[in-house]
């Protein structure tokens, strides 16, 4: 993903906590549901949206093992499970999406293109249930249709260097 596009995403997606004090390991948290990992230039949304220097964000990301600084695959696609979505059917759509993979929850596909990840509310419910692939969301998303999407994703994954 492009970095202006990744400023936006990153933008939306932490402006729910630009005036919260002590929300960086939150904003954290979303950004790594939205990518995957942690891009340099959302650390640097983050310190200036949320005014906390760029040197405590990389340490708080470096100590908690569960924050990536590299992308684990080319394509990371997140499973929504909130609440919404889990009414709406997810576990159904996680499964056709580890059965069309070939990968558990967690996991990056051996050749490095994809990686599956469950996270919770993205924000959208209305559309549940959702599946985001590199921030590209994919709403009232049908166990059949899973295969057709995973086969577009491929295509996208072979054009990226
Ligand atoms: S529960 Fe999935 S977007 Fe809100």
């Amino acid at each position: 993903m492009k970095s202006e596009k990744i400023k936006e995403e990153t933008a939306k997606v932490i402006a729910k906590w630009a005036n919260k004090r002590g929300s960086l390991i939150m904003a954290l948290h979303d950004i790594q549901n939205a990518f995957g990992y942690i891009p340099w230039v959302a650390m640097e949304v983050v310190s200036d949206t949320l005014h906390v220097p760029m040197g405590q964000i990389y340490s708080v990301v470096t100590f908690y093992h569960f924050f990536k600084l590299k992308s684990p695959g080319k394509i990371i696609i997140s499973c929504c499970d909130g609440t919404a979505c889990h009414l709406k059917g997810s576990e159904s759509i996680l499964s056709a999406l580890q059965n069309a993979l070939g990968i558990q929850a967690g996991q990056t596909t051996p050749d490095g293109m994809f990686h599956l990840q469950v996270v919770r509310c993205m924000g959208c419910c209305g559309l549940a249930p959702i599946v985001v692939a590199n921030g590209e969301t994919h709403g009232r998303v049908q166990p059949a249709e899973v295969s057709k999407l995973v086969a577009e994703w491929r295509k996208k994954a072979e054009t990226m260097p």
